[in-house]
């Protein structure tokens, strides 16, 4: 594969953790640092001095016998002022070559895999820019319309990301669905390398009869209502019935449970859609049951999100003593997190709660509960066909033990009323392009850390690498690692040598399709706009839910 002539990676970064290396600071085996030109264009070497070294001012003539010799002075004068300038011109053109080559990198997806893969190419290559394509009008991925409201503290990586998208080598492009508006072999085609950091859009199916009915939803779509993703602003769930199951047991179940079970008043002052909110206002859900296929020691979700859902006001736990027999002595032998997580369930269902949390529950009009054990089969009808009316559950036993244990059926069934189902069993990222491998089954693109798999030039980072599990420092660990990959590849002379066209090229087929994308400044009138709503009401930003909407107030 050709190098010579193509570009070069910085030694920067490359070869260390990448995620580690602060400011000015080189992996192992780098070089001190230098602070003039000379600097940079030994990092854009990779350390390869060579014909630099020849010509530099250091070049030792005082010692030789040439000068020695009186009849030789004045030739070897003008000879040095001649290597000198040669020098100066050398580093001169080397780095108009340097500044006119830069990296054109294009990134897919603006959620925390598409800002931190950004983020690792523009701090480690300093003459990267870095285009990000987003489908929504607005960035940030999950962080906007996944986060729980009543997390804000988990929000505050928007910091991080809207300092990398104002970087003058950084530019937000939304409104872009890629592999509609444009096709992977045409990014492929204007950019250096590019990264599909695109999550995971899709929410697993149960595959049971009745899923298709009215009142049963994805998690997926529950969490982008009240989290104002425009597909999902119509999803108006009716909460008139009493009792709701979520099935699964992760971290987005918990969410779910813990917005339907808040009162609504704790949520006021949070980023939560007004329109959610005057549902939930109205919601006459008393009892959300959370059903887990397997058993205590199998729980996805952790243990801040279980004390948040033990300490919520109004509500009282309901935990089955019988489903933690014999736990005590098997959670010796667990890691310390599933140790700690499992006894808090083991105290919560055995204990009685202490003072304050017996205060606290004694007049709770509110509860929520595990159920263990029990596996999805059917979605029961209403007498009239019409909605979801329960839920029948197949019993199950483990075979094998701790994480890797798996759950069959026992032959039982146990029936649930609920008026309201909601499926949590995880999210499912799609396939993009017909250009770019895909598998099915696990649902990522197939790589190696971050490299596509026969696919030279194209990454991934984030869910759609490594399935949808993980939260924001695992996806930026990963987003990291591919950052630090593509560099490598670039080093080793991998990547198409010469100019690409980058945003120029795609600009010019976007508008031939009557595509206009929005740029960060648009997001930032937007943010504006929903921060100035918010105020009134005491919320950090009441969400603006209608791109037809947006496009209006950006005067398109
Ligand atoms: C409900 C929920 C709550 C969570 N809460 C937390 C939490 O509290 N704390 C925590 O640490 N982690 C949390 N996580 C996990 C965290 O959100 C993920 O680790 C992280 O968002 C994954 O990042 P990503 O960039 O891979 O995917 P995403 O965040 O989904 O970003 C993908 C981006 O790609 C865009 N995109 C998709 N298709 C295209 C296309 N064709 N063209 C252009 N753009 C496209 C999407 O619009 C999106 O903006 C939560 C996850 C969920 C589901
Ligand atoms: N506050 C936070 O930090 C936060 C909030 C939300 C999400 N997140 C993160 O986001 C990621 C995704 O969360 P998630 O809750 O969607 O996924 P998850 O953690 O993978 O949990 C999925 C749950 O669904 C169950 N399940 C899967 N397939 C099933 C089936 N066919 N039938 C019955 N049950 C099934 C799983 O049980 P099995 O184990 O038996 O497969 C598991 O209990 C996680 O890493 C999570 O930690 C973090």
């Amino acid at each position: 594969m050709a190098a010579r002539g193509g570009l070069r990676a910085p030694s920067v970064g490359v070869g260390g953790t990448g995620a580690g290396l602060e400011r000015g600071e080189r992996g192992p085996g780098a070089r001190p640092e230098r602070s003039s030109h000379a600097d940079e264009i030994g990092v854009v070497y990779g350390g390869r001095r060579g014909p630099v070294r020849a010509l530099d001012e250091d070049t030792d003539f005082e010692g030789s016998d040439e000068v020695r010799d009186p009849a030789n002075a004045k030739a070897l004068r003008k000879k040095r002022r001649r290597v000198q300038l040669g020098v100066k011109l050398g580093k001169l053109h080397l780095l108009t070559l340097l500044l006119e080559q830069h990296l054109q990198i294009c990134v897919v997806g603006s959620g925390p895999a598409g800002f931190y893969t950004a983020q690792h190419l523009l701090k480690h290559h300093p003459q990267a820019h870095v285009d990000i394509y987003e489908k929504q009008l607005v960035p940030f991925g999950l962080v906007r319309f996944g986060v729980a409201p009543d997390h804000p503290e988990v929000k505050n990586v928007i910091n991080t990301f809207t300092q990398t998208a104002r970087s003058a080598r950084c530019a937000f492009r939304g409104n872009v669905v890629v592999g509609r508006d444009v096709a992977v072999p045409e990014l492929r085609a204007a950019y250096h390398a590019v990264v599909l950091s695109y999550g995971a859009e899709d929410h697993r199916a149960l595959e049971i009869p009745g899923e298709e009915l009215p009142g049963v939803f994805s998690a997926r779509a529950f969490v982008g209502w009240y989290n104002g993703l425009p597909e999902n602003r119509e999803l108006a769930p009716d909460l008139s019935c009493d009792t709701a199951v979520i099935l699964g047991q992760g971290n987005v179940a918990l969410d779910v449970a813990r917005i339907l079970l808040t009162p609504p008043e704790h949520l006021e002052k949070t980023d939560i859609t007004e329109a959610a909110l005057g549902v939930l206002r109205q919601s006459r859900v008393k009892t959300v049951w959370i059903v887990g296929r397997r058993g205590p020691l199998q729980v996805a979700f952790t243990i801040k999100e279980l004390r948040e859902m033990i300490q919520l006001p109004g509500t009282r736990p309901i935990l089955d003593p019988a489903d933690f027999l014999g736990l005590q002595d098997r959670i010796k032998e667990v890691p310390r997190p599933r140790k700690r997580l499992t006894e808090l369930l083991l105290r919560t269902a055995t204990e009685k709660p202490g003072t304050e949390d017996a205060a606290r529950q004694a007049p709770a009009s509110r509860a929520w509960g595990l159920r263990f054990f029990r596996s999805p089969q059917q979605v029961l009808p209403s007498p009239d066909g019409r909605r979801a009316a329960g839920i029948r559950l197949a019993v199950t036993r483990l075979e094998g033990v701790g994480e890797a244990a798996r759950a069959v059926p026992t032959g039982d069934t146990e029936d649930l009323p609920c008026g309201l189902v909601l499926s949590s069993v995880g999210y499912k990222s799609r396939p993009i392009d017909p250009s770019v491998p895909f598998d099915p089954k696990l649902g990522v693109i197939p790589n190696m850390e971050g490299r596509v798999v026969d696919v030279p030039g194209l990454y991934c980072s984030g869910w759609v690498k490594r399935g949808p599990t993980g939260v924001i420092a695992t996806t930026m660990t990963d987003s990291f690692l591919t950052g630090q990959m593509l560099l490598q590849d670039l080093k080793a002379g991998l990547l198409p040598p010469g100019p690409r066209p980058g945003y120029a090229a795609i600009e010019a087929l976007l508008s031939s399709r009557g595509v206009r994308p929005v740029s960060f400044s648009d997001w930032e009138k937007l943010d504006a706009e929903e921060v100035s709503r918010g105020k009134g009401a005491g919320k950090p930003r009441e969400k603006l839910l209608d791109p037809q909407e947006m496009l209006g107030l950006l005067g398109r």
